[in-house]
């Protein structure tokens, strides 16, 4: 077998990327395994003995949810990246994340192929692959689950089982889940009638919003330049930040949202998604930034949040444009320093108080106490002017 078969699998040890693994192999490859931990809970350990017993030359396994955390999260979240108003985008995130360890570990092998096990009609396939075009253009991609005859999960398990490959015993789930510390992806099963409600068991963090507890918890959120640094008052790393949301919004049952989505492929599709610190985070950051933006700023800051998102969302995170609407983003966070108090309560994270050093708001302008210091008598001459186009 010549070097130049070597391949570098995406692999979650799941039963989709553990059958790839032994299709690969039997097509020739020598496969090496990466293994992500992105917050997706899971036993990583395990995946890379299974691994190696499948077949696999090497196994790698890596922790990536402080870069995944500092570099993808923190943009995301200081742009406000939200796709069709509702998705928090985990899933998207993080995989030109994975990509570029993919390229790494294909580059250190001296591997001229890399493979995923993303289906031909997911946004993921698209999000690997240009990601890798961007950083490793002359790989090839092998995506083995576009090609094979495996029809059905049920047919999957016959294929491993035929193989001695251990199926991993998972509970019995008819959803597909993406997961990682930004939240979880739930899709199939009921859900792909979108006259169905989510059952209840698609959750998989939450509790629901009608079994939270009836009574607030409020938390406070420092940020610096727009990073969130402190939870009530600790200074914490971003991972541990957004864990601890997750765990105090799941309470809560905050973050669930109900998508009729539109893929990058052409296609709607039924998702929904629970992401209950992202939801928290993105709230107190939009609060500060009300505070201590310029309105024309918060209004362009809007548009590009938009495009942010859907540059996300269309795989395109190594391109000029992130590049560059990173740079508008960062010039408006220098002044995102501040508290901001967030209530929790059945499904919903509100922001009841905020203050910082940079603010904005000016209580000697805005009262209508005897305090005032606003001209009101110069407002007269300002309706005048501003008026005069629908006077003339
Ligand atoms: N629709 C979402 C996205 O495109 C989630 C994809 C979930 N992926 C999965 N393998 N279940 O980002």
């Amino acid at each position: 077998m010549s070097a130049s078969k070597k391949v570098v699998l995406a692999y979650s040890g799941g039963l989709d990327t553990s059958v790839c693994l032994a299709w690969l192999k039997e097509r020739g490859f020598d496969v090496v395994t990466f293994c992500a931990e992105l917050g997706q809970g899971g036993d990583l350990v395990q995946a890379k003995a299974n691994a190696l017993k499948i077949g696999a030359i090497k196994a790698y396994s890596k922790d990536l949810q402080r870069e995944f955390a500092q570099d993808f999260v923190r943009p995301a979240l200081q742009a406000g990246a939200i796709y069709e108003q509702k998705y928090l985008l985990a899933t998207a995130l993080s995989r030109p994340l994975i990509a570029k360890h993919l390229a790494a570990i294909a580059r250190k092998e001296g591997a001229a192929y890399v493979a995923h096990g993303c289906t031909g009609k997911g946004n993921d396939q698209v999000r690997f692959e240009v990601a890798l075009a961007a950083l490793l253009p002359k790989v090839q991609v092998l995506a083995p689950v576009r090609e094979w005859e495996l029809a059905s999960r049920e047919e999957e398990i016959v294929y491993a089982k035929e193989r001695g490959i251990p199926v991993p015993v998972t509970k019995k789930n008819p959803y597909s889940l993406d997961e990682n510390l930004w939240g979880v992806s739930i899709e199939c099963g009921a859900l792909e009638d979108p006259w169905n409600a989510p059952p209840e068991d698609a959750y998989q963090w939450t509790t629901s919003p009608l079994k939270a507890p009836r009574k607030p918890t409020v938390v406070t959120i420092d940020f610096v330049k727009g990073v969130p640094v402190k939870l009530n008052g600790r200074k914490m790393p971003l991972v541990q930040l957004i864990a601890r949301l997750n765990a105090l919004g799941s309470k809560y049952g905050i973050g669930r949202a109900d998508l009729l989505e539109d893929r990058l492929v052409g296609l709607k599709s039924r998702e929904i998604y629970e992401a209950p610190g992202a939801t928290i985070l993105h709230a107190a950051h939009q609060d500060l930034e009300a505070l201590n933006l310029h309105r024309e700023v918060l209004d362009f800051k809007e548009l590009v949040a938009r495009q942010y998102a859907r540059l996300v969302y269309d795989g395109l995170w190594y391109s000029p444009l992130r590049s560059a609407l990173d740079g508008f983003v960062k010039e408006t966070q220098a002044i995102i320093t501040g508290s901001v108090k967030i209530r929790l309560t059945p499904g919903q994270a509100v922001a009841v108080s905020r203050k910082s050093p940079k603010s904005l708001y000016q209580k000697k302008l805005a009262t209508y106490s005897d305090q005032d210091e606003f001209d009101q008598s110069a407002s007269k001459g300002f309706i005048q002017i501003w008026g005069l186009p629908y006077r003339t």
